[in-house]
């Protein structure tokens, strides 16, 4: 896989999933924009990427705000003069102060729908109008397991992650014609932020779980869950994204693949 000359774009690069997949990005050649509404968490990403001798940048955006993506865009074209690669990974998982709710309230909707649907659509917008004067592009949104199956406890979210897989399917008939792949990552359980948050919640609306941590919790669940028997972690989504941003994939477009442990097989 080699991403050298290219320039790549991605969201909720400040911790976690999408870490990983700037310095996998990086790894392979690409130069990388790392953009975050946690501004201080993409500059230590960004600087800590120009120590490993790479060129990154690092630039605050908020994926809500159509004016915002745009800066972004503009912001990358005028530091490296080009927006090859889109990974659309900023999403939350729901509201502030939703561990300590049993049923997901309005403000997790909008917030979900917000960032999660909307946030990609914006974003792609934004990026495209650039990819379509190149007549090339890589799109990979990260939707996720969730968007395959519905599940208890937080339909605004599985609502959201579906949407990301129409989204990408919708795109991907829309922008061929002009060279531009869009693919779906549907990852499954990664050790993050984002699920600390869901593990909290399990163990205070789950009475099974007992006391126990929210690291335990989670090692529980994807031992239940996983055939596998083992976490994915955010390099594999990386991995992943690498090669659907290359032109190895060049071929693909459309697709949401699982990279799950073989917890849904469709
Ligand atoms: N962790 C998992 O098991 C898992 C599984 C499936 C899918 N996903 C998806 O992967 C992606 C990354 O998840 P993660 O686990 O790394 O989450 P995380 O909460 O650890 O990180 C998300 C990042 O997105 C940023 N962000 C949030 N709202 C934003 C906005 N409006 N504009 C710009 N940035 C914003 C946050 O500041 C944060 O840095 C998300 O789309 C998530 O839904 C995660």
């Amino acid at each position: 896989m080699d991403l050298n000359g290219k320039v790549a774009v991605v969201t909720g690069a400040g911790r976690g999933i999408g870490r990983a997949i700037a310095e996998k990005m990086a790894e392979y050649g690409a130069r990388v924009v790392v953009a975050d509404l946690a501004v201080d968490a993409v500059v230590r990403v960004a600087e800590d990427l120009t120590q490993d001798g790479h060129e990154a940048e690092a630039i605050a955006v908020d994926v809500t705000r159509a004016s915002s993506v745009d800066r972004m865009v503009r912001g990358t074209v005028a530091r490296f003069g080009q927006v090859d690669i889109l990974v659309n990974n900023a999403g939350v998982i729901a509201a502030p102060g939703w561990e300590d709710r049993n049923r997901p309230n309005d403000r997790d909707w909008d917030v979900i729908y917000s960032v999660n649907v909307k946030g990609v659509a914006k974003t792609t917008d934004a990026a495209v109008r650039r990819m379509r004067q190149r007549q090339y592009g890589k799109i990979v949104n990260i939707a996720s397991v969730a968007g395959r199956q519905g599940a208890p406890g937080n339909p605004p979210y599985n609502v959201s992650k579906a949407g990301v897989i129409s989204l990408t399917q919708a795109y991907a008939q829309e922008l061929a014609s002009d060279n531009i792949n869009v693919n779906a990552i549907c990852p499954g359980l990664l050790w993050t932020p984002m699920w600390e948050r869901i593990a909290r919640r399990t163990i205070r609306l789950d009475e099974s779980m007992g006391r126990i941590s929210p690291r335990r919790a989670f090692e529980r669940i994807v031992g239940e869950r996983i055939p596998l028997g083992r976490e994915q972690t955010p390099e594999d989504i990386g991995n992943l994204a690498v090669f659907l941003a290359s032109d190895l994939a060049e071929n693909i477009t459309g697709q949401a693949i699982n990279v799950n442990g073989g917890s849904r097989m469709d």
